[in-house]
């Protein structure tokens, strides 16, 4: 059979998803958005082969970890079984993007894992039904299905729990000024996390309350183009994340010192008149909600704090492209 590639990018949320009402669905507790970032992606070719005796799956040239493994296989059962074919796959994939280290790679992944897998079993999905698929992978991954603005529906069952685009086309000036404090695995993954938090969290049914009610005022920052209301709410979901792990029984960290610090910084330039916003998600690296005539001065301030520390300017992307063979691995 043919093999196919594509390529999906990243997404970080505005509207964090951090808890399962359905482990095994990956059906989340709150809706979230998210923009997709044109920087970081991941490409994966996926050729299905009689004449494999078993999945074969590498990442970045090096076979996964047996764990890792078995998310794609059991990935890779739910196309065989919907194309009913039992033929076992090839699958190569390149993360253009730190692997596990709270920059969404799992969400890059299955999304173009989705879509190369469905490709090359011969399925023809809508780009609704990538979604719901790539959401079994990895529930971040739905969302990542679609460029620029983007919102993952809670719902409450398979059909219902969809990712759909708010603003494809974002031609306003934001940005996500990425501070890579580190590009190494997390602890504890996100999976993990999430669960941990909604289990051990006594506030737990506040954050999900809270944050569902922030979905409106959020799409009307976006259809404003509203980067401060945008920036604040974001900012806030976020920290309100973190606290749900701070307080769990054991309580556990994904934001180091480092990460305080940057935080710290966005409030000062912001009392000095910048709109800058900070967002993190499951690892210590902080992205800086951020008007672009601004890179600079903000680069400049961490640079007098942080002097060796890392800085990527991440602009909105694209959504899912899938092609016939003939990977590039930009
Ligand atoms: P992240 O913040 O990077 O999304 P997660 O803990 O959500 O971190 O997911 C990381 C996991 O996603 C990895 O340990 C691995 O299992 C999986 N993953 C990431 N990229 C790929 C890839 N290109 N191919 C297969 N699996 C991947
Ligand atoms: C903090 O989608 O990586 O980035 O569904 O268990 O694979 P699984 O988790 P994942 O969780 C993402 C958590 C987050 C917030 C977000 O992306 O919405
Ligand atoms: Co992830």
């Amino acid at each position: 059979m043919v093999a196919f590639t594509a390529r999906a990018h990243t997404n970080i949320a505005l509207l964090k998803y951090w808890g399962k009402a359905d482990q095994k669905l990956i059906i989340p507790t709150t809706t979230s958005i998210s923009l997709t970032l044109n920087e970081f992606y991941t490409e994966t070719t996926v050729e299905f082969n009689d004449d494999l005796a078993n999945d074969q799956i590498t990442l970045d040239h090096q076979p996964l970890k047996a764990k890792d493994q078995k998310k794609i296989i059991n990935f890779l059962d739910l196309i065989r079984a919907q194309a009913n074919i039992n033929t076992y796959a090839k699958v190569e994939s390149f993360n253009h993007v730190p692997t596990a280290a709270g920059l969404a790679s799992s969400a890059s992944a299955f999304a173009a894992l989705a879509g190369a897998s469905a490709a090359a079993a011969g399925l023809d999905l809508t780009p609704a039904d990538l979604s719901r698929l790539a959401r079994q992978g990895s529930g971040s991954a739905s969302r990542s299905i679609f460029g620029g603005f983007v919102q993952w529906d809670r719902g409450t069952d398979h059909q219902t729990s969809v990712a759909h685009p708010l603003q494809e086309q974002v031609d306003w000036p934001i940005q996500l000024l990425t501070v890579i404090v580190s590009d190494q695995p997390k602890k504890i993954n996100s999976r993990g996390g999430m669960q941990n938090a909604m289990q051990n969290s006594p506030f737990y049914q506040s954050w999900v309350e809270r944050s569902n009610a922030l979905v409106k005022p959020m799409q009307t920052a976006i259809n404003q183009h509203d980067l401060a209301t945008l920036g604040k709410i974001a900012e806030q979901n976020a920290l309100e994340m973190h606290a749900q792990n701070m307080v769990a029984n054991p309580p556990f960290f994904y934001l180091t010192d480092i990460s305080w610090k940057i935080i710290n910084l966005v409030q000062e330039l912001r009392e000095n008149g910048l709109k800058v916003y900070a967002t993190m998600d499951a690892g210590p690296n902080v992205k800086i909600i951020s008007h672009p005539d601004d890179t600079e001065k903000i680069e400049d301030a961490l640079h007098t704090i942080l002097p060796e520390i890392t800085i990527q300017v991440a602009t909105p992307g694209p959504g899912l492209k899938i092609w016939q063979n003939g990977a590039t691995h930009a």
